[in-house]
């Protein structure tokens, strides 16, 4: 079967056959497009259904078994921790680490995309791996960054001179992981309410290697989605000067105090607007998974081994769930409004269980908080800001997307 090569092209066409055929269909002899709802809901569930971490490298070379460490006891660490994270304190300290990025660009022609991922890397980093040294800091980000542009970019490098600096930046943000972990262990480096502490505490019955996986987990998680809805949040709000003006006037009267310890409720129409950013925008555009069983999907079936594609973004641009999908509205997160979510499922922006996204919330937190930044201290201009475009990438990315921000 021939598919387009440019992405954007590719997805409308995974498009047109998702309306034409059901939202289940296969893209290639073992590769099934899951776009339909509830049938993304089995798969998920019945896919991770006891899913347990692989065995370690050693244990693998040596034919035996490692210690079972079920993926629900690392997600119950992770939510744990992140449920003691979401406090005021903890989201005065996320925006002041925002802020402090942002600053330092003031005045500059800056590259929104690129300020973007900085903007929601670095201060989410903390979050994931705290009281790292600045260069450390800089040598995990480089690694995320050298990612990210592996995915986004239009040329990416290629050659054998580029793989190796590839790889050799990798095992270097690699390296800091299992030195973070390691000295905790021996005391040598604090303890840290971040989300790599408790497996220092596994590392007996986890292993190093398995301990990295967890913690690289995280940081590849926070390197992609959480960079790309900042920048589609700032392309919304440069492109809709009525919603920029509607959510301005909602968070310059909120109570700071009130929007930190909790914003979902502090502002509801900024809610609103997040939503629809990531309705519309939805980050990681299609997530490709492997079947570990066989499953009957109607009447299509799923051999054990074989590929299939999810994606949010598939489900929030289908007319069948979507009144005027491709219409950008946040008041159709109102209750009872005649075109919000049809039924369940069919909002899906941080995946399906048992594999949800653990920092769904925090994601959140954070968007609003870039809402609140623009509306209270910072004045960005774009200019020719109607003519900026999103391109369809490994998620969406604004295409020549620069501007200057200064203080208010
Ligand atoms: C707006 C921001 C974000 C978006 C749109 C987003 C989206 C997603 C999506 C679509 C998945 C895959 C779910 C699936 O496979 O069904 C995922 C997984 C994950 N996300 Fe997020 N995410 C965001 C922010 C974050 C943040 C802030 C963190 C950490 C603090 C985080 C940590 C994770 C982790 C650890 C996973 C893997 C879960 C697992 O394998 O069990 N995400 N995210």
């Amino acid at each position: 079967m021939t598919t387009p090569d440019h992405p954007t092209d590719f997805l409308h066409h995974l498009r047109e056959r998702s309306a034409a055929e059901g939202g289940i269909f296969w893209i290639e002899d073992d590769l099934l497009a899951v776009f339909e709802p509830d049938a993304a809901r089995r798969i998920s569930a019945e896919n991770w259904h006891g899913f347990v971490m692989p065995d370690r490298f050693l244990d693998t070379v040596r034919r035996r078994r490692s210690a079972e460490v079920p993926w629900t006891r690392v997600r119950t660490e992770w939510l744990t921790q992140l449920h003691a994270l979401a406090t005021a304190e903890h989201h005065a300290a996320l925006i002041t680490r925002m802020e402090r990025i942002i600053d330092a660009r003031l005045g500059d022609d800056v590259d929104l995309v690129l300020l973007a991922q900085d903007v929601s890397v670095l201060s989410l980093l903390p979050v994931a791996l705290a009281g790292l040294t600045p260069r450390e800091t800089s040598w995990i980000a480089q690694d995320l960054d050298q990612k990210l542009m592996r995915l986004i970019d239009r040329h990416p490098g290629g050659g054998l001179r580029h793989r190796l600096h590839f790889a050799a930046v990798q095992m270097r943000a690699g390296f800091v992981v299992r030195r973070v972990l390691r000295q905790r262990a021996s005391g040598r480096r604090p303890r840290e309410n971040d989300l790599a502490d408790p497996f220092v505490d596994l590392l007996p019955e986890l292993g190093m290697d398995r301990a990295l996986d967890v913690v690289t987990t995280v940081l590849t998680a926070i390197g992609g989605p959480p960079g790309s809805a900042v920048a589609s949040v700032l392309y919304e709000l440069v492109r809709r000067p009525e919603w920029a003006d509607r959510v301005a006037a909602e968070l310059r009267a909120v109570d700071v105090e009130e929007f930190r310890a909790a914003p979902v409720k502090a502002a509801p129409l900024t809610h609103r607007f997040v939503k629809e950013v990531l309705r519309m925008w939805s980050p990681p555009l299609l997530l490709m998974r492997r079947s570990r069983g066989t499953f009957d999907l109607g009447a299509t079936r799923l051999e054990e081994g074989c590929g299939y594609l999810l994606s949010p973004h598939m489900i929030h641009r289908d007319q069948r769930f979507w009144r005027d999908a491709d219409t950008f509205d946040p008041d159709r997160f109102l209750p009872g409004a005649p075109h919000g979510p049809a039924g369940r499922g069919s909002y899906v922006p941080f995946g399906w269980a048992p594999k949800r996204c653990v920092g769904a919330d925090l994601g959140t937190v954070q968007l609003m908080a870039l809402c609140h930044l623009m509306s209270t201290r910072y004045c960005l201009t774009v200019p020719d800001a109607e003519t900026v475009t999103m391109a369809c990438r490994f998620a969406p990315v604004p295409q020549d997307f620069h501007g200057r921000l200064v203080l208010r």
